[in-house]
């Protein structure tokens, strides 16, 4: 059977997509193929690893002149011709700072995944991304925070959960140290497993 076809849509530094690289590498990702990494942002160090690892990379940068409903639907248009130029299966946001359409994500049913750093339904939703959501965790006081990769549907952080993990919260954390465990303990080893579980659901066709 051919494996599935995986595009990574960053925003940053990357270090998720660097985890499905060396997970790939060591032979982890036997049902997926990294086909192609899109960046919002020119100059994101993700597009760097990608291209260490010999990955095609693009960038699609929105287009400020256009007002805010334009811009989105000219960036999803753009995503779209190249996602189905390069053959893309699977979308895998990792790190990737914009929320899609419900009319994008309707074309990709069961097809996008995204890794998101507190334990969902905590801590999730439109404005909370990146640093936000560990500031957002320590602010409330919670001593147990997370990962969840999740399905990407119409409502943001809202589709059905694929894999969880918690990680304790210690006295003195900021929201960088927090970050990073998170990073360390849950994220980069979630969303590597989730790649190679959802792309072998697509490979043997059962979703
Ligand atoms: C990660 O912590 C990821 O979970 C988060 O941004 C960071 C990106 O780091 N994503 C979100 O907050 C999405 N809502 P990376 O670029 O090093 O992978």
């Amino acid at each position: 059977m051919l494996k599935t076809k995986i595009a990574v849509l960053i925003s940053g530094g990357g270090t998720n997509l660097q985890a499905i690289i060396d997970f790939a590498k060591s032979g982890g990702l036997k049902s997926g193929e990294l086909a192609l990494v899109v960046s919002d942002k020119a100059g994101a160090y993700g597009l760097t690893r990608a291209e260490k690892a010999s990955i095609p990379t693009l960038v699609i940068a929105a287009d400020k002149s256009l007002e805010i409903t334009a811009r989105k639907a000219k960036f999803e248009a753009e995503l779209q011709s190249a996602l189905e130029a390069a053959g893309i299966e699977m979308i895998v946001l990792a790190g990737f700072m914009r929320i899609l359409s419900a009319d994008f994500v309707s074309k990709w049913e069961n097809r996008i995944i995204n890794v998101h750093p507190s334990l969902i339904p905590s801590f999730c939703g439109e404005g909370f991304y990146g640093l936000k959501v560990h500031e957002a965790a320590l602010a409330y006081g919670v001593k147990v925070t997370g990962a969840t990769v999740h399905f990407v549907n119409e409502v943001p952080d809202g589709g059905s959960i694929i894999y969880q993990k918690a990680v304790e919260i210690k006295d003195g954390d900021t929201a960088e140290t927090l970050q990073r465990r998170v990073m360390e303990e849950a994220e980069w080893k979630l969303l590597p497993a989730a790649c190679e579980y959802v792309a072998n659901l697509i490979m043997e066709r059962k979703i």
